[in-house]
């Protein structure tokens, strides 16, 4: 999703906002534009394109020279990626940037119409600019006041006026946005990665608060104008988080970071060889009182939430339905008191999650949030909290989230099932002592990597693929199926073993690779014979199982083996051969990897 940045300082405002910027590359986005005060006025320099292709444009135009200005990288939603349509916007006295939605700029478009106003772009951020300069006469807080009051929708907007010469206005409602506060410099940004090699100090805004940042300091000021203090937060990620650190691509590198994310994530919440979210709010009594669980998340941390339900249902024997987000918000769920819903994300920011979150509140649910992002919108909303360390992720696919997301659904089915007498302290101890073992575990599976290289050299060409397995194999199934899609672009579907035989079978052809998920000892046989079913139809197939499982070698064509361990620990390292494989099929396709095509990291529109 579109980022924005500003910058208000004595460095180079293009080099600073240009850099800012790459550090939100990974958020997605189509199009990319700064604007700066120079010499006077606002210089405005705007693409279709990368990051790289703005400054192609600005070599060879002009680059744009000054101590403060905004920046953004766009993810077309109102109109299509073009020069026209790409950010900053400007209305009279007033440039702005934007992330999110305005979702009655049609009407506010038609009454500044109405009023003599003329429009460039399609977009719906050229309204608000064209509004703030209508009410603009002199008072920026006023104008942006009267503004907030009648934009509907999700927002966050950086913002210059052309007679306030270097200071910059922010403003947000539902979308993500943090004013970072260095010595003698300020900044804004849509998440502190972007402005971590300058300062890990920031505010958070809240919702419709309006920060204005000047050289010198900032001054925040609540929707009734009246000024605020806001608390200092420092970010404890650094600098070296946010890069590759010699990796070809973050998304191995966030691969190989599994191992220490899992044990940050994990280590301060066992207590005496026992699971203790105490921390999180999370109390025996309140685990107890819980009838049934909802799981509500997108992509990837929905499929995090169903290896929780496997495990929390197994164990703790406590219902869960595992709900998409956009689905669970829309559909009326029968969600009320005594219920518990988690959300999980990565972001935090998650458009969709958030909006399912408020609706389970509203219900009078309670609510636990599993997210990444230190101080998003999800985490501060949830009533309890279980923050995953996994620190920043910026490839576009998950990986080292999902990891962690799964590490703490092991924890707290752990801490269910205790508190609901379903399995004893002993037990407790004994499963504590193998989510321990985990770290070690995957690392050891991170050695595969060649094997999987090579499976992925017999997959690139492959115009369609299956994904196989039962009970949490076929839960993980559905994550690897979505790691190939999103970064090969080869088409994949996920399928439980025991369906295929219903219909999808028939999509068998002779050399269509199938990724047998088979890491279940319990269901073993029954995933062999439907390993045999699609072989024998002539499908190449790759079984991902445990070392020394007996699966017929006719049946196998490769074959990944993960260190024998328990079965309900599986899914960690056997998600690790899947996210290898859908990599190095990315990089041998010669796709964007980190970053693949209409894609957003963070999904803050619906
Ligand atoms: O930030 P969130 O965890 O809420 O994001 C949810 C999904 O958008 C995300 O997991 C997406 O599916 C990833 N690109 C998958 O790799």
């Amino acid at each position: 999703m579109c980022g924005i940045v500003g910058y208000v300082g004595k460095r180079d405002c293009t080099k600073v906002l240009i850099d800012a910027l790459s550090k939100l590359e990974y958020r997605g986005y189509d199009s990319a534009g700064i604007a700066v005060f120079e010499n006077g006025g606002i210089s405005v320099a705007k693409t279709k394109g990368r990051l790289r292709d703005l400054c192609e444009k600005m070599k060879k135009t002009h680059i744009p020279s000054g101590h403060s200005g905004i920046g953004h990288t766009r993810w077309a939603t109102h109109g299509e990626p073009n020069d026209v349509n790409s950010h900053p916007h400007a209305g009279g006295k007033v440039t702005i940037v934007h992330n999110g939605i305005i979702e009655n700029y049609k009407a506010l478009k038609d009454f500044l119409v109405s009023k003599g106003r003329h429009f460039q772009s399609e977009t719906d951020t050229e309204v608000v600019a064209q509004l703030l300069d209508y009410y603009y006469c002199g008072n920026p807080i006023e104008c942006i006041q009267k503004t907030l009051s009648e934009i509907q929708g999700s927002f966050a907007l950086g913002i210059i006026f052309a007679d306030r010469p270097d200071v910059v206005y922010a403003v947000r409602r539902e979308s993500p946005l943090i004013v970072g506060l260095g010595k003698d410099e300020n900044f804004i940004a849509s998440d502190v990665t972007a402005i971590l090699q300058y300062t890990r100090d920031y505010y958070l805004l809240e919702h419709d608060e309006i920060a204005v940042l000047g050289m010198d300091g900032v001054k925040v000021f609540d929707s009734h104008g009246s000024e605020i203090k806001k608390e200092r937060k420092t970010a404890d990620w650094d600098v070296d988080a946010a890069e590759k650190q010699g990796y070809e691509h973050f998304m191995l590198k966030e691969i190989h970071e599994q191992p220490t994310a899992v044990k940050t994530t994990i280590t301060p919440r066992i207590s005496d060889g026992l699971p203790d979210l105490s921390e999180c709010g999370i109390t025996v009594e309140k685990l107890r009182s819980f009838n049934q669980i909802f799981i509500v998340a997108c992509g990837t941390a929905m499929h995090a939430g169903l290896v929780g339900k496997y495990i929390i249902e197994e164990l703790a024997r406590v219902p869960v339905v595992v709900d998409i987000a956009s689905e669970f918000r829309y559909r009326n769920p029968l969600v009320g008191v005594g219920d518990l819903v988690i959300i999980i994300s990565q972001s935090g920011e998650t458009a969709d999650s958030l909006a399912a979150l408020r609706l389970a509140k509203s219900l009078g649910a309670s609510t636990l949030g599993i997210v990444n992002a230190k101080g998003s919108s999800i985490a501060r909303e949830s009533d309890m909290l279980i923050y995953t360390h996994a620190g920043p992720e910026i490839a576009v696919a998950s990986t080292k989230a999902y990891m962690v997301q799964l590490s703490v659904m092991y924890l707290f089915a752990f801490e269910l099932a205790l508190a609901k007498e379903k399995i004893d302290e002993a037990e407790c101890r004994r499963l504590i002592g193998l989510l321990r073992q985990t770290p070690d575990l995957i690392a050891s599976i991170l050695e595969s990597a060649d094997a999987c290289q090579k499976i992925s050299s017999q997959l690139i060409n492959a115009d369609h693929l299956l994904y196989i397995g039962r009970g949490l194999d076929y839960a993980l199934s559905m994550e690897g199926s979505l790691k190939l899609k999103e970064i090969s672009y080869i088409h994949s579907e996920s399928y439980a073993a025991g369906e295929l035989k219903h219909g999808t079978i028939s999509l068998i052809t002779n050399g269509m690779p199938v990724i047998a998920v088979a890491t279940q000892t319990k269901l073993l046989e029954k995933t062999v014979s439907n390993i045999k079913e699609v072989k024998a139809r002539g499908a190449k197939t790759i079984v991902v199982c445990q070392q020394g499982m007996e699966i017929d070698p006719s049946a196998v064509d490769f074959k990944i083996e993960i260190p024998k361990f328990e079965d309900i620990i599986m899914p960690m390292p056997a998600v690790v051969p899947l996210q290898l494989i859908a990599y190095y099929t990315s990089v041998l396709r010669g796709n964007d990897v980190d970053k693949p095509r209409n894609l957003a990291k963070s999904v803050t529109v619906e």
